[in-house]
This record gives structure tokens, sequence and C-alpha cells, in this order.
């Protein structure tokens, strides 16, 4: 089969596999046991390359769509056009389109799921940030569409909720307000890889000293770990709503891959659901560096074997 992994033209200010500069380190290592099983996988870059002949495309690591409105615009309208010639796409175009949008957290919670309190401010709606910060104290300001912790603000004070510039900032996207977690700084947060539905690795991402933002690139650390039973019990409800919540997969359908954020502060909540190019950590991220995760590699590649024999 011929496997085309959907990756951006530039990924070397993330982190770029020596052999294939196209994939990912984690994304290489899951190409090269891809190919031992016989398959063949090619870079397809989201907004260059048509996808010819593959028999699948599986989006990976596009992540410059999030650069400006206008590429985030072109990247939906070039899923959209996968969607219309047919082609064979994971995660399935609908069910990446509902996960664009962070307001899906709200259809985790009508389901049922604790994910961490969130309120929306519509584009142009008026809000208070005092009264925002009287009412939850430290919060969290995020676009309701953004990726890597981009425009994403935290208010700490009351007097940084006064001179906080929000029109400045805020554009023709939503915002989502959540209370800050300070449980992030220390626990830092969990991010759990579920494959077919079945959770296949966890890693523990924690901020780089001074800073909130977990994210690799922004210099937070990441390691492999198994976290306490009540994360993987929230991390596991939210896996299993998908495809209600979504109402994008058949009923007892799991999205070929998803990952599923959890900040603990006590009790778990889902930070996020990533579906449409989380980073798997095919790499297990060990004190003695990386080593292939084969649990979640073979699950993978399984996986995508069943989706193309069906
Ligand atoms: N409510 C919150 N409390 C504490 N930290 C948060 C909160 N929301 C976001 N963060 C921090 O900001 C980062 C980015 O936010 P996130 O919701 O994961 O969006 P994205 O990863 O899509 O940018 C998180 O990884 C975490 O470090
Ligand atoms: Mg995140």
């Amino acid at each position: 089969m011929k496997i085309g992994f959907v990756t951006c033209r530039d990924l070397s200010r993330y982190f770029p596999s020596d052999a294939r500069p196209l994939l990912t380190h984690d994304d290489a290592v899951c190409a090269e046991a891809l190919e031992a099983r016989g398959h063949e996988v090619i870079p397809v870059v989201w907004d260059a390359d048509a996808p010819g002949d593959v028999d699948t495309l599986i989006v990976r690591s596009p992540w410059d769509y999030m650069d400006s409105p206008a590429v985030r615009s072109r990247f939906v309208e070039r899923l959209l056009s996968w969607r219309r010639a047919g082609a064979a796409v994971e995660n399935p175009v609908d069910l990446m389109l509902w996960n664009l949008d962070k307001r899906y957290l709200l259809d985790l919670e009508e389901a049922g799921v604790p994910i961490v309190p969130t309120q929306i401010v519509e584009p142009g709606e008026e809000i208070s940030l005092e009264r925002l910060f009287d009412e939850l104290g430290p919060f969290v300001l995020k676009p309701s569409i953004s990726a890597a912790g981009c425009d994403t603000y935290r208010v700490v004070t009351r007097q940084q909720a006064k001179s906080f510039d929000f029109e400045a900032r805020r554009d023709e996207r939503a915002t989502l307000i959540q209370p800050f977690l300070e449980q992030v700084l220390t626990e830092g947060e969990w991010s759990l890889i579920f494959i077919d539905g079945k959770n296949v690795h966890a890693v523990r991402k924690r901020p780089a000293r001074g800073n909130w933002l977990v994210q690799d690139e922004r210099g937070g650390s990441v390691f492999s770990e198994t976290p306490p039973d009540g994360v993987v019990a929230c991390a596991v409800a939210a896996a299993k709503s998908i495809a209600k919540t979504s109402r994008c997969l058949p009923e007892d359908g799991y999205p070929l891959y998803a990952r599923v954020d959890v900040l603990d502060e006590g009790a778990p909540k889902i930070a996020e659901l990533e579906l449409i190019e989380p980073e798997l950590f095919f790499l297990e991220r060990t004190p003695n560096g990386p080593v292939p995760s084969r649990g979640t590699i073979d699950a993978f590649c399984a996986a995508v074997e069943r989706r193309f024999s069906r």
C-alpha cells in the first residue's frame, strides 16, 4: 500500500528527521516500520503536492497551516478538496474539521467528560477581564483555533486583568477562557496516545523554568511516563466519547489516532483532544534519549492495515 504522510514544506522550526527532512523524527521511525511491512511511505506537502496515487493520506505534520488566517483557510480548503475527491484521509476530514475549533470541548462536557472549565467569548462580544479575574482568579485566554501555544495568554493578577489589551489581541476567532491550572507548572500536562481507541503510550510534558507553555519547541521537557489511574480514566472517557460527541464516526468507531491532553488539578480534566496532527511519540522519550516505542508503532501499522483491508 502507498501511504502519504501529510506534512509541510519546512519542518526546520520543529524536529525534522535528518534522513527524511519532510518528516519528523517520530514519523520517520513509523514510516520505516511501515516500509519494513512492505508499504511505501511518501511525504505529501499539503499545499504543494497532489496526493497522486496514494492509497491513503495520513495527516501528520502540516503545522504551518496555523501561521495566518489565510493559510488556515487554505488548509481547510485542501482538506475539503480531498474529501470531494473521495480520497481516503486519516483522520476523516469531517472529524478533523470538528476538532479544529476548541469549542469541541463543550461537546465533550455535554457528554459528561470532565474538561478544564471553559467559557467562550465570541468575536466582538464585550467582556470585562477584571470581572473574569474576580470570578476565576488567574486565567488563560486562547483562540478557539490555535496550536502550539500561539496567541495564548495568561492573566495572573487583577492589575494585569485591568491593563491587558484584549481588544488589540483578539481577531476573527472566538476566545476560550479557562482558569489557569497552576499544576501545569509542577505536575505538567499529560498526553495519552490512542491508536484505534486503545491507549498505547503516554508522555508527561513540563514547561521550562519561568514558562507555563509545555510545548517542546518552547523549551518544555517531554518524558514517557505512566500516568496516574485517574488521568488514564479521564483520557479513556474522552477517547470513548469521540464517535458520539463528534458525530463524524460510526457509533462504535474510533479514529486511527488521537492524543488526549490532560491537566490534573487533583481531579483530572481534559485540556485538549487532538485529532488533526498531534505528535504521536513513536519515539519514547527516555532519560537516555529517544527509543522506538514498539507498542505505539506496531499498533499504528496494524491499525492502518486494518483500515485498508476493510
Ligand atoms: N487552563 C490552563 N491552565 C494551565 N495551563 C494552560 C491552560 N490552558 C493552556 N495551558 C498551557 O498552554 C499550552 C497551550 O494550550 P493548549 O490548550 O494545549 O492549546 P494548543 O496546544 O492547541 O496551543 C498548554 O500546553 C499549557 O501549557
Ligand atoms: Mg496543547
